[in-house]
């Protein structure tokens, strides 16, 4: 989620769940292949298995993307076919390439055929005015042509053009039956549903005709919903970290970090981490003034030392 999952919330994430797929932002191939390309790839070797998400319409440049991360630990490239902001729009990538199958079949084959990782997509259930019962099955069978066999289907139609990207994530009902009819008609193919999903146990029952869920939102402004994957989805009860192990964590890290930018938009992450704790906003405000930050450590340590049973 792009200004959300960059590398610090990835740290944070893992804290929680060493075992949930975390994704990059979307990241756009110009962006990587003229701007700082360490900064968009790099990695630390703890945030696998991760997937790095591209935006681009260009083959030429996806394949290039692709060269250049054959050398970096990721496991798997997503192109995204999903995201309706204007911007995008106008950048004919994202959402709008749903319109334009065979560019998008141009892209994924570029894409596989230099890439040594796994290329999946995201996409939605279909955009505007498209009967989805017809048009959703076409456009996957084109795309499964070329290969790719896992799809994250955000679970509404992207209605560009008249909704902000907010109200695309909102208003546009959620059609959970359309992706298990994907499924249906596509049993081969990785079926992975998305949108409005905020508990691990409900969804484990809800979607176990599908192959994963994926969350968003929830596991940005509720992070601790990741402490339940590894037990609930795989069965693992490794990571069964406190808050104030958590806490002491990120804190610690930070200390590795060389950019304030980057401790910032770590503090602001950590956020959410706390969201229904009786001491919540006090912890939020502490983590909100960088100049303090190094000082309210031990102010959040002892606040958290009463409360983590409470929530737990
Ligand atoms: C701030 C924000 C940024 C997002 N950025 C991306 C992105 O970069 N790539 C992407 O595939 N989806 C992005 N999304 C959409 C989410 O991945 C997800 O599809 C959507 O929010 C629905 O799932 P949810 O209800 O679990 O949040 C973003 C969503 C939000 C709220």
């Amino acid at each position: 989620m792009m200004a959300k999952t960059d590398s610090q919330y990835r740290y944070l994430a893992r804290q929680l769940s060493s075992k949930a797929v975390l994704f990059t932002e979307m990241i756009h191939t110009n962006a990587i292949l003229h701007g700082n390309q360490s900064k968009f790839l790099d990695h630390t070797k703890e945030q696998n298995p991760l997937v790095l998400q591209l935006g681009g319409n260009n083959p030429e440049a996806l394949s290039k993307v692709c060269v250049l991360s054959n050398e970096i630990d990721y496991d798997e490239i997503n192109l995204n076919l999903g995201c309706p902001s204007p911007k995008v729009k106008s950048g004919n990538f994202g959402a709008a390439l749903m319109a334009q199958p065979e560019l998008v079949k141009d892209c994924l084959t570029a894409m596989i055929e230099n890439s040594d990782k796994t290329i999946s997509v995201k996409i939605r259930l279909g955009i505007n005015d498209e009967d989805i019962n017809e048009s959703l099955d076409k456009f996957v069978s084109m795309i499964a042509e070329t290969g790719v066999n896992i799809f994250y289907v955000h679970a509404r139609k992207a209605i560009l053009e008249k909704l902000s990207p907010k109200d695309n994530r909102e208003i546009p009902p959620l059609n959970y039956e359309r992706v298990r009819q994907l499924k249906k008609d596509f049993k081969t193919l990785e079926i992975i549903a998305n949108g409005g999903i905020k508990d691990i146990n409900e969804s484990k029952n809800a979607f176990s005709d599908l192959d994963g869920i994926m969350i968003g939102r929830e596991a940005y402004s509720n992070p601790r919903i990741l402490g339940n994957v590894d037990s609930i989805l795989y069965q693992s009860n490794d990571m069964n970290k406190s808050l104030k192990e958590i806490t002491e964590n990120m804190f610690n890290y930070f200390d590795t970090l060389n950019r304030k930018s980057e401790i910032k938009r770590g503090l602001i992450h950590m956020h959410g981490l706390y969201s229904g704790l009786k001491d919540a906003r006090r912890i939020r405000v502490l983590l909100s003034n960088f100049n303090y930050f190094k000082k309210a450590k031990n102010e959040i340590i002892s606040l958290l030392d009463n409360q983590y049973s409470e929530v737990a």
